[in-house]
Order: C-alpha cells, then sequence, then structure tokens
C-alpha cells in the first residue's frame, strides 16, 4: 500500500537531476496513482520546473512577496491579518492548476532578507495547504541551505538524488549531518542515482550501506530527455517506454510513492 499523505523533497547537488526526477515521479504518478491530489512545489529559486513540466506559472511566490515588499515597508513586522493577505494572493496568483496536478513556484525574492522571509511564508502557507493534497512533490535548491531553513520541515521523505561525481556523494552525507543537527523528523532518506556508469552503480550501492541510507534505484542516461529538452518540449511527453520512466516506476515503488 502506498504511504499517504506522502510528501517528498527531491534534493541533491546542483545538476545532478533533481528536476528530471521531479517530472519522472510526476508522470509516474499521473499514470498509476489516479485518486491523489498531487501539489508539484518548485522550491529552486531557478525555477526550472514549470517549464520542464510545460505549465505556464503568472507569478512566483518571490514575485507576491517582493510586490508586498514595496507596498508594506516593515514585511518583517508584518501582524497576522497581512501574512493572511500575503497567503490569500499565493494561494490565488501562484497556485497553478494544471492537468492533473497543482503547481506552485517559490521563485526568489529581491531585497535584503527577502528570501529566509519567503522561505518562513512558504513554509507556513505550506504548512496549511498540504492539507488539501495527499502528495506533495517537491523540487529543491542545490545544496544544503534549505534544510538549514527549515523549509524541508514539512517533508517526511527525502530524496537526494546523486550522480557520478563523489562531490554528489559528500553532499548526501552533509545533508544527512544537517537533517540530524537542525532535527528535521524525516522518516527515510533514499539515494537515488542519475547517469550512473555501470560500474559506479554498484559503488554507490555499497557507499549507500555503509551511509544508513536506503538505495531506491538509479535513472539511466536517456536520449529521449535530452530530445525533449533539445525542442523545449515538457518531460511528461516522454514516450512510456523510456528507459528513464521504467526507472522511476520502479523507484516509486521502492519509495513506497505508489
Ligand atoms: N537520465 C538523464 N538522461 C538524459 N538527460 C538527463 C538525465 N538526467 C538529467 N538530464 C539532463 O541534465 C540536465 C540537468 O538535469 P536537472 O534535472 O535539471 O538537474 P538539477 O535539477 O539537479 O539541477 C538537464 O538538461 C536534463 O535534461
Ligand atoms: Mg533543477
Amino acid at each position: 500500500m502506498a504511504k499517504r499523505p506522502f510528501y517528498i523533497s527531491i534534493s541533491g547537488k546542483g545538476g545532478a537531476g533533481k528536476t528530471t526526477l521531479t517530472a519522472l515521479l510526476l508522470k509516474v504518478l499521473l499514470e498509476y496513482s489516479t485518486n491523489d491530489e498531487i501539489l508539484v512545489v518548485d522550491a529552486d529559486p531557478a525555477t526550472n520546473l514549470p517549464q520542464v513540466l510545460g505549465v505556464e506559472i503568472s507569478k512566483t511566490v518571490g514575485d507576491v512577496a517582493e510586490e508586498f515588499r514595496k507596498g508594506f515597508h516593515r514585511l518583517d513586522n508584518i501582524g497576522f491579518e497581512k501574512s493572511a493577505l500575503l497567503e490569500y494572493y499565493i494561494m490565488r496568483d501562484c497556485i497553478v492548476e494544471a492537468e492533473g496536478f497543482d503547481l506552485l513556484a517559490m521563485g526568489r525574492g529581491e531585497g535584503e532578507g527577502c528570501y529566509c522571509y519567503i522561505n518562513a511564508v512558504l513554509s507556513g502557507i505550506l504548512g496549511k495547504i498540504v492539507q488539501h493534497y495527499t502528495v506533495i512533490l517537491m523540487d529543491m535548491e542545490a545544496g544544503l541551505e534549505h534544510l538549514n531553513r527549515r523549509l524541508d520541515r514539512h517533508v517526511d521523505t527525502i530524496v537526494i538524488v546523486v550522480d557520478n561525481s563523489l562531490m554528489s556523494l559528500k553532499t548526501a552525507e552533509k545533508m544527512k549531518e544537517i537533517i540530524r543537527e537542525v532535527g528535521l523528523k524525516i522518516s527515510e532518506i533514499y539515494i537515488v542515482g542519475n547517469r550512473l556508469h555501470s560500474k559506479r552503480e554498484e559503488a554507490v550501492i555499497q557507499w549507500a550501506l555503509q551511509n544508513e541510507f536506503k538505495y531506491a534505484g538509479t535513472i539511466p542516461e536517456d536520449r529521449n530527455i535530452a530530445e525533449l529538452a533539445a525542442n523545449g518540449m515538457p518531460l511528461l511527453k516522454l514516450p512510456k517506454d523510456s528507459e528513464a520512466l521504467r526507472a522511476a516506476y520502479i523507484i516509486a515503488k521502492n519509495i513506497d510513492l505508489i
């Protein structure tokens, strides 16, 4: 039985394949899990996910927060009513209804201190809106900062994507340390390999075991992904028999998403 509610964040080094894995898991969900209310959150300030999913967004949380910053000068002191208003605008302007899922992009605010503020707001708002969804998939920014800011506090499963680089494994080890240090209540931390060379995969599995991670599988290099990306086509258009999609299906099973 798939676990519900299921709040998962996809993390790891920049370029490891977080956004790709997020899109693949979403496609698997849309295919195999018809009863779910799905929210996909792009928590990377680079905001690549909407394009990868082929969804137009009108505003990011950062855009709305910035509008507020311009209107209300002391945002750090806003009282309950103004934060409720901000929440209202975020719900109205930032959550996009797509086919089979909703999408929320966090973006990035301008101005000093704004970024932390956005995270605090998003964290608070997520806490409320998660109640409307059975699955939340979060595509995180690269690296470790989001853990320090406790953006992951609504998450119970973390997937860390690693590639062939040692750096990606070191990033995963550090993430685990920080998760412990800040006391995040994470029930599972999984490792997913992306484009691992065949010999490397075995080494990654051993490393995962040694570091008490659960290894959930590896997404192979898939030229369908590159072709879609080259033509600006959404990854949701991947052919059903794509190798990457088949691997994502197994990973979704292994992490109890489907
Ligand atoms: N398994 C794969 N097969 C082919 N191309 C891939 C694969 N994984 C990632 N890519 C490509 O590599 C680039 C980086 O991947 P991305 O998912 O955006 O990384 P991240 O979100 O971690 O920064 C993208 O252009 C993506 O299309
Ligand atoms: Mg990305």
